[in-house]
């Protein structure tokens, strides 16, 4: 099965074809082509919705096109036109799933409403073929959650954040310490060359019983250890930004760790630790997740960075294990700028199956 799939949530406009063969082995990706718009946003510190939308209008044409001549398909050769239907900025969203329902339509071929978050959810199986039920950890920019995955359409919330995402909170702080933007590479790349232990930055929710996160206290303490000592020399920036990660690094050991028991406590040992967003590109984070998947006698599964930021793959994988469950969208499905993973359902035409608890 050849599935097209479509992502215009944030700030990259990104297309691409994969294959899916059945329940068991990895799928395969025949193209992945990923416009970033970072250049447009950085002026700014962050994206801007009606810029973000307005690039995907211009660009999404010739990435999708270019997606099927890398996998040298037509559409003919395509089983089914996935595009993210949320949650993210709704002008892009509009834009994404607007393209795929007129492909689909065209083509008389199914469509399939991805939510962005099963697509990073789902990347494991892609990648490594990860059977259910895992533990996810996903932590991007704008979501910061632990999920029991269960199966397809079947996703409970463990833990989550009470106020910022974890990505959120290093972008935030790249912007207060004058780095670029995105800015949770900027802040790794700094934190190699300063001292982690030079600032006592709080770590939120340590010890809580509930595997959920707070960032905005730790964010906080970063601004006023930075107004304190300003103004601020090479060497504070990269000290300031080795503290923070610091402090993130040991409070997703210790809400993950949580996270797990839970997870074993309710359904029995996960099949794995998986990590995903654009977060889990950061190798002490990963480290970490390495050592926790460790002590949890599991294995951790992280795909590779370029799976683990937005990517079309994700969502045309996500469509693929949907359709083959024959999960598909009528063209009147609406684009969501708020879509929970746990408010995910399998949609077969005529019948609606509900999550279960
Ligand atoms: O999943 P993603 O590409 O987009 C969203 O859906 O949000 O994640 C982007 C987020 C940004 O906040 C970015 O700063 C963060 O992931 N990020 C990182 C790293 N690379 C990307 N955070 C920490 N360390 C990194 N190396
Ligand atoms: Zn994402």
């Amino acid at each position: 099965m050849f599935v097209l799939g479509i992502e215009t949530t944030c700030d990259e406009t990104a297309a691409a074809v994969v294959e899916r063969v059945d329940d068991k082995r990895p799928g395969r990706i025949l193209s992945n082509v990923v416009l970033s718009q970072v250049n447009e946003h950085a002026a700014f510190g962050g994206v801007v919705p009606e810029i973000a939308a307005r690039a995907h209008v211009e660009t999404l044409d010739h990435v999708i096109s270019k997606a099927l001549a890398d996998a040298g398909r037509t559409f003919e050769g395509i089983d089914g036109i996935a595009a993210a239907a949320g949650p993210g900025l709704i002008g892009g969203v509009i834009v994404g799933l607007t393209t795929a329902k007129a492909i689909a339509l065209v083509n008389e071929k199914p469509l399939i409403a991805v939510n962005h978050l099963e697509a990073h959810a789902l990347t494991a199986r892609l990648t490594d073929g990860t059977p259910f039920p895992y533990c996810l950890f996903l932590a991007s920019g704008g979501h910061t959650q632990i999920v029991a995955v269960r199966g397809i359409a079947d996703y409970v919330l463990l833990g989550t954040t009470v106020d910022d995402a974890i990505g959120e909170a290093f972008d935030k702080t790249a912007k207060l310490l004058g780095l670029g933007y995105p800015g949770g590479p900027q802040v790794e790349k700094e934190a190699v060359r300063g001292n982690p232990q030079r600032f006592a930055l709080p770590r939120p929710m340590l010890g809580r019983p509930e595997p959920d996160f707070s960032l905005s206290g730790l964010k906080t303490a970063l601004r006023l250890e930075a107004e304190r000592i300003a103004p601020l020399s090479d060497q504070d920036v990269a000290n300031l930004c080795a503290s923070f990660q610091q402090a993130v690094v040991e409070m997703i050991e210790d809400r993950v760790r949580t996270g797990l028991h839970l997870f074993n406590t309710r359904y029995g040992a996960p099949t794995a630790l998986v990590a995903a967003g654009g977060v889990a590109a950061n190798q002490p984070i990963r480290k970490a997740l390495h050592r926790l998947a460790y002590d949890a006698k599991t294995i951790l599964v992280v795909p590779p960075p370029e799976l683990c930021t937005d990517n079309g793959a994700m969502i045309a994988w996500a469509g693929a294990e949907r359709l083959a469950h024959g999960f598909v969208d009528g063209l009147d499905v609406a684009p969501r700028a708020r879509w929970p993973l746990e408010e995910v359902i399998g949609m077969r035409p005529q019948v609606a199956y509900r999550v279960r608890q």
